[in-house]
């Protein structure tokens, strides 16, 4: 069984990102997530291209980059450009998802699509195949610290058995609202990767809090 945890560094100290990366790269967390939004996809603006490139110098981790953006297709060059190891895009947000998961494979990334919570699980059939992994939200995207929808439990648990019949190699990633509560309960769901912004930021012991994720 796969249990890999991914910090959202929006909950990190944007005046000390350096120090906060560094603590990360000594905790036993698999990647970093990093959250990018538009203002228009989602009710908020984050950072971009600039900020991780320097994100990147610093992480000795991979990064896990979550477009929350429109049209995203638009971008992958300049992601790969600072240093994006797995990108994940909206299913809302493309119109040629396929396009667009084929641009990330061809730039060399890992590809990801992320499914808002009102969007179902069927509506990957035609597209489960193309994905190194699929990013199932549990808070509606746009800020940390909200509460988790429990209604993700039964989604996992669906994108699971879609995974087992079309593409077994791809990873279920889950995110918002994910602490030391409910994590046993995902990874039991079928889950593989989970983050943790708040959770683990605003935790006494953030090194602790990660490996009591791992579950
Ligand atoms: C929400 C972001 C999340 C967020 C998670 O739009 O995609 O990655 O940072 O934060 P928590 O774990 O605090 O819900
Ligand atoms: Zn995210």
């Amino acid at each position: 069984m796969i249990r890999m945890v991914s910090p959202s560094l929006l909950s990190a100290d944007f005046a000390n990102l350096q120090r906060d990366i560094e603590m990360l790269n000594d905790s036993e967390c698999d990647w970093l997530h990093i959250d990018v939004m538009d203002g228009m996809f989602v009710p908020n603006i984050s950072f971009g291209q600039p900020v991780i490139k320097y994100i990147k110098k610093h992480s000795k981790k991979p990064l896990d980059v979550h477009l929350m953006i429109m049209d995203p297709g638009r971008y992958v060059a300049d992601f790969k450009k600072c240093g994006a190891d797995i990108l994940t895009v909206h299913y809302e947000a493309c119109t040629h998802l396929n396009r667009t998961l084929a641009a990330i494979r061809d730039e060399g990334m890992k590809c990801g699509v992320v499914l808002n919570p009102h969007t179902p699980v069927s509506l990957l059939e035609d597209t489960v195949q193309m994905c190194d992994m699929v990013l199932l939200m549990s808070v509606n995207p746009g800020f940390g610290g909200q509460k988790f929808i429990e209604n993700t439990y039964s989604k996992v648990a669906q994108l699971r058995e879609l995974c087992n019949r079309k593409n077994p190699q791809c990873l279920i990633e889950v995110d918002g609202g994910v602490n030391t509560d409910n994590a046993p309960k995902l990874y039991q769901a079928g889950a593989d990767v989970l983050v943790a912004g708040n959770a683990v930021f605003a935790s006494a012991n953030p090194i602790d809090t990660i490996h009591q994720l791992k579950g």
